[in-house]
């Protein structure tokens, strides 16, 4: 199995390039953020739990989402391989995770961490903002809000993945293409 986490704070890219990633590799996609849109969508009540985080750029409480991956892990028995994209954020998440693919004899290949300026992030997600209709892109408050927060509870996991040499950094600026180039690069010399 192949098993990559996508990391890098708000609006590096981990969505445009899991996209392209899992054609290639054929992997399941999970993308928690995604996952909890869905349930907002549906007006489920871990959505409406989830969407008082949300909206402020805060993140939802691990015992949610460590519950929440576990089951789509668990509904993808035949899967080749995941890419875990907004997902592991916190230390817990992370040990949950090694727990659960240890608990399916698979571990994670390789953590990829996109690279990207702040100044880039905010631009990219105030533009994507004025359609995407996210409450979280629509003002700039926000959105610092967000990096503040990936700052302080989600880059440390570079530590986590670097001290198991997991850890590959990534140039996160460039063509989309290019980006995908360097990716694949470096899940082959990992995977
Ligand atoms: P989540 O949905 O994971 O959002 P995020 O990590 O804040 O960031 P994005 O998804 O906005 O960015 P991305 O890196 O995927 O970039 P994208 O490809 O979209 O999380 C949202 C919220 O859910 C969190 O704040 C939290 O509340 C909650 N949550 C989720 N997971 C959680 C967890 N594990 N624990 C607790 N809470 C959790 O690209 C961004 C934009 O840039 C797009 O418009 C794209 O077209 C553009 N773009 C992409 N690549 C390029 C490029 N190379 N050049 C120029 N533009 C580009
Ligand atoms: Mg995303």
């Amino acid at each position: 199995m192949i098993n990559i986490v996508i990391f890098g704070p708000p609006g590096a890219g981990k969505g445009t390039q899991s996209e392209k990633l899992l054609a290639q590799y054929n992997l399941v996609h999970i993308s928690t953020g995604d996952l909890f849109r869905a349930h907002i969508k549906n007006a489920t009540a871990l959505g409406v739990e989830a969407k008082s985080y949300m909206d402020k750029g805060e993140l939802v409480p691990d015992s949610v989402t460590i519950g929440m991956l576990k089951a789509k892990v668990q509904e993808n028995p035949e899967a080749n391989g995941f890419i875990f994209d907004g997902f592991p954020r916190t230390t817990p998440q992370a040990e949950a995770l090694d727990q659960l693919l240890t608990s399916l004899n698979t571990s994670i290949s390789a953590c990829l961490s996109l690279q990207v300026p702040d100044e880039e992030l905010v631009k990219r997600l105030l533009e994507r903002g004025k359609t995407s209709g996210r409450p979280d892109d629509a003002n700039e408050e926000v959105i610092k809000n967000r990096l503040a927060v990936y700052m302080r509870e989600t880059n440390p996991l570079k530590e986590y993945y670097a001290t198991q040499n997991k850890l590959a950094e990534i140039h996160g600026v460039g063509t989309i293409e290019e980006i995908f180039g360097r990716l694949c690069e470096a899940i082959d010399k990992h995977a």
